[in-house]
């Protein structure tokens, strides 16, 4: 883009529709907030400045935009006099003069809107070389829009608000969108000529353009191709209704980049996600926040993954996991939960009923049945075995345990960190290991079994197992019956 690009967000609005303690702009789909959504399709355009309007709950706006994009010019619009009046405070926010070039006008509740529709609009505005340019959209419902009022010839006269609107003028299918871009020179002569004298007694920004076509400026309308790009949100039904859109949206680009998603309709991918080629996700998954999947990996059915890195060709069942990065052709689950700081080794396994937490499991090591494996490193080829617990707190401190290389862990283990077991080394079955164990040693801590003959025939007597104790103690009365 050789002109300068200046955009302006307006979200000072309340959005009581919301009934919500959250301003409306911060309410998230798809993994982002709204307004975080219009600013990644701005940020697409690479301007040289953003300018967003703030008003209402403005201490917890102002804040998250920071984060959205650093540099953003933030304006505060105290009172919400309407849209002309935030275009003139964010003029007014501007250290440097608006200078040449073109201003482009976005509204923060519009989460499907796309960088390339904005690009293209922007293109189509320079081209046109017009003083104002409307993205309109023809809808079937135009009720509450500002309508496009064209004349005989075609050429667009002014946007009427719908309160201001005569009965004619309402029955105008072609409305604004509210993406307008300006001719800057235009808009920052035009902004103080715009008055409040209409039925809601606003500074309606759409008034700009009876003013340019009354200074015989030329104006613009491209209606947009897929008007849900340009919808707001106004409460909760409604948001719903476009975070589904927009999943279908995600995961209807992913099939169409080699993913294989088995049921698009129960499979939640949000737009921070990262898939490849040949990945298969299967129903009732939600991949969240920056998970990445790599390729041939399999996750599901029935997992939430959020902020994971799953290796090629792992495979993820019935898996809960956050923060956790799981090594190619690793196997997790079903059931499995994994905490952050989980780290799978490559053909790693973490089996049913197995939760981690800051827990390095290398290349090879297994994890197969029922235990919780937490504050622990778990050395190369390792086997854990079932229905063992890494104790990593005493009530007061979490301690770290290390298993060696190829040791092998007898059943229901208890490892009282901080533990040690050896590389190579071994642990009897019920072993709770207090003091570490050398490399290559097998370590037993319960105490020998003693046998108490007949104890049950003394201490049961009658009951049904000393009955079958009894029939077992004479095999050859019972067969010679
Ligand atoms: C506006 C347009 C209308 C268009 C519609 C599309 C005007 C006068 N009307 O109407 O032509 O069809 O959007 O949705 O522009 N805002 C501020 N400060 C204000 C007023 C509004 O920041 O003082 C922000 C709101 O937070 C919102 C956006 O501007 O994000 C639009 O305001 P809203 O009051 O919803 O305008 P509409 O009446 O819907
Ligand atoms: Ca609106």
């Amino acid at each position: 883009m050789t002109e300068q690009l200046t955009v302006i967000v307006l979200a000072a609005g309340g959005g009581t529709r919301m009934k919500s303690k959250t301003p409306k702009v911060l309410h998230r789909i798809g993994g982002r907030s709204m307004v975080g959504h219009v600013f990644a399709a701005v940020g697409e355009l690479e301007p040289g400045r953003v300018v967003a309007v703030i008003g209402h709950q403005r201490e917890l706006v102002g804040p998250h935009i920071g984060e959205c994009r650093a540099d953003a010019v933030i304006a505060v619009q105290e009172e919400q006099l309407g849209t002309g009046h935030a275009v003139r405070i964010a003029l007014e926010a501007l250290t440097e003069p608006l200078g040449d070039g073109t201003v482009l006008i976005a509204y923060g509740d519009t989460p499907l809107l796309e960088g390339a529709t904005l690009r293209d609009f922007t293109d189509a505005h320079q081209a046109a070389g017009a003083a104002v340019s409307i993205l309109s959209g023809i809808v079937e419902d135009p009720h509450g829009y500002g309508r496009i009022v064209r004349n005989v010839d075609g050429v667009v006269e002014a946007i009427v608000e719908e309160k201001d609107a005569t009965d004619e003028q309402r029955t105008i299918s072609e409305i604004n969108s509210g993406i307008l871009a300006f001719d800057a020179a235009f808009l920052a002569d035009a902004i103080n000529r715009i008055g409040n004298d209409n039925a809601n007694g606003e500074y309606y920004l759409t008034d700009a353009i009876a003013i340019a076509r009354s200074a015989g400026l030329s104006v613009a309308a491209h209606p947009v191709d897929d008007a849900l790009q340009t919808e707001g949100a106004n409460d909760r039904a409604q948001l719903a209704e476009l975070g589904r859109e927009m999943n279908r949206r995600i995961v209807e680009r992913w099939m169409r980049a080699g993913v294989t998603v088995m049921d698009p309709a129960t499979t939640w991918i949000e737009a921070g996600v990262v898939l490849e080629a040949d990945a298969t996700i299967l129903p009732g998954t939600q991949l969240l926040g920056a998970t990445v999947i790599r390729e041939d990996a399999v996750v599901g059915p029935d997992t939430t993954l959020e902020d994971c890195e799953i290796g090629r060709g792992a495979r993820v069942v019935r898996t809960h996991g956050q923060l956790a990065v799981v090594g190619d052709e690793a196997t997790v689950g079903p059931f499995a939960y994994l905490r952050p700081g989980t780290e799978l080794g490559a053909k790693g396994k973490i089996g049913t009923f197995v939760e981690t937490k800051n827990a390095r499991i290398a290349d090879g090591a297994k994890v197969p049945h029922l235990s919780y494996v937490g504050d622990a490193e778990i050395g190369e080829g390792a086997n854990i075995g079932a229905g063992t617990i890494f104790a990593n707190y005493d009530g007061v401190n979490k301690h770290r345990t290390v298993v060696g290389k190829q040791a092998k862990t007898g059943s229901n283990n208890t490892f009282v960190a901080p533990v040690e077991i050896g590389d190579g080394a071994s642990t009897g079955g019920g072993t709770v290991v207090r003091r570490s164990v050398p490399p290559g040693a097998l370590a037993v801590s319960a105490a020998a079994q003693r046998n108490l003959e007949g104890w049950v025939a003394s201490h049961r007597a009658g009951t049904a197992q000393a009955q079958a104790a009894e029939a077992a103690e004479q095999p050859g009365e019972a067969a010679a019956e």
